[in-house]
């Protein structure tokens, strides 16, 4: 059942090329240009007239909401708040029915995000609902589903769910900035032309960072902590890496915004410290390219301060080479589909670093799959 891997979490990590493709499949057009989101109660006028998007959901699936944001705002200039489930129906949300409610989640059974539901509807809202398991209790619940088709995910720790959402949540911003007249037919079909080209993309970034990530798991599987950086749609990648190696090898681990290091965190860097920065750049975004610049200062700040730096950039970057000890490429993409691509090597090191330790990878100490309990 593990197909010859030692874990499922690996298997699933190898997998990931595949689920995203199964998410995409019969999705787009590239002749027409046209999404199609499939199990929908909800037409297109309305899609259209959502006057802001509310996300809840919880740990992984929260990181790929925050990422979703970015999508979102970005190609569809539509506002978006990310909430914890836990967090939504507590914090007394404003009631604005023309808001489109969005819950993922991979089980579609997790307690706090159902309850984050109930409380979207009870406020008016319609729900559309990101999820892995066809007919789980969220899409049955929801006005819409947009399935994610990554297959059973058996590992505790979440991977490719997580990339398959990515997938959706792109899918589900090209339709919004279609529906908002944001993206014309030219600009639509060049988005999914390199979403398709994705799945190519991190079967390469599996064969190089494999063997990447198995090496510096010798050097940094006795680290106390770590700490993870990043800015923009980058940011939630590295809250997302820092989980991935809390939860199956014990290491403590943070993410940070790398613009807030200096704001406090700085105080932590010294040599024992690795930090791994996520900066990649898409050459043709002014964006990206002004993200990246700063991200470059932010990296002196820490080898400054003799922190161990772990950096993940674009292939053809020879600039981090010189500044930091490790460097991981992936290769070129456009920014918002960079974090599924860069996901994959932080998947990879806290794998290996829990191998490492000795950690039942497949089964983390005080963790179940599906939180069926708020
Ligand atoms: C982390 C992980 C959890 C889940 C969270 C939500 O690797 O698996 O943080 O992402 O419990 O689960 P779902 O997506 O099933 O609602």
């Amino acid at each position: 059942e593990k197909g010859g891997y030692k874990h499922f979490m690996l298997k699933e990590i190898w997998e990931q090329p595949r689920a995203i493709r199964d998410t995409t499949l019969g999705r787009f057009s590239l002749d027409s240009g046209k999404v199609y989101l499939g199990e929908m109660d909800i037409d297109d006028e309305e899609l259209a007239a959502a006057s802001s998007i509310n996300i809840a959901a919880c740990g992984t699936s929260w990181h790929a909401g925050m990422a979703g944001k970015y999508m979102i705002e970005r190609l569809a200039r539509l506002p978006v708040d990310v909430d914890y489930a836990s967090e939504y129906r507590y914090r007394n949300p404003i009631p604005d029915r023309n808001a489109l409610g969005l819950l993922i989640t991979q089980s579609g059974e997790t307690a706090d995000t159902l309850a984050a539901q109930r409380e979207m509807k009870n406020l008016g809202s319609k729900t559309v609902a990101i999820c892995n398991v066809v007919g789980a209790m969220v899409a049955r619940e929801a006005h819409g589903a947009i399935y994610t088709h990554a297959g059973p995910e058996i590992g505790v720790a979440s991977t490719k769910a997580f990339t398959s959402q990515l997938t959706a949540l792109f899918l589900l911003a090209l339709k919004l900035g279609q529906l908002r007249g944001r993206l014309d037919k030219e600009k639509s079909v060049a988005l999914m032309e390199e979403l398709s080209r994705t799945p190519a993309k991190i079967e390469e970034v599996l064969r190089i960072s494999s063997p990447q990530c198995e090496q510096l798991a010798k050097d940094f599987s006795n680290a106390r902590d770590f700490l993870y950086l990043g800015r923009g749609i980058h940011f939630p990648i590295a809250l997302e890496g820092a989980l991935k190696l809390k939860e199956i090898s014990y290491i403590h681990a943070e993410g940070y915004p790398a613009g807030e290091m200096k704001h406090g965190p700085n105080a932590l860097i010294d040599e024992t410290l690795p930090v791994v920065v996520l900066a990649s750049r898409d050459e043709s975004d002014p964006a990206s390219k002004l993200r990246y610049e700063k991200t470059l200062s932010n990296i002196q700040e820490v080898t400054a301060r003799s922190g161990r730096v772990i950096a993940i950039a674009t292939e053809g970057d020879t600039t981090i080479g010189q500044l930091v000890e490790h460097v991981i490429h992936i290769p070129a993409t456009i920014e918002l589909l960079s974090p599924l691509l860069e996901i994959v090597p932080l998947q990879l090191l806290a794998y290996y670093i829990a191998v490492r330790r000795g950690c039942d990878v497949d089964q983390p100490r005080n963790l179940a799959k599906s939180v069926t309990v708020e």
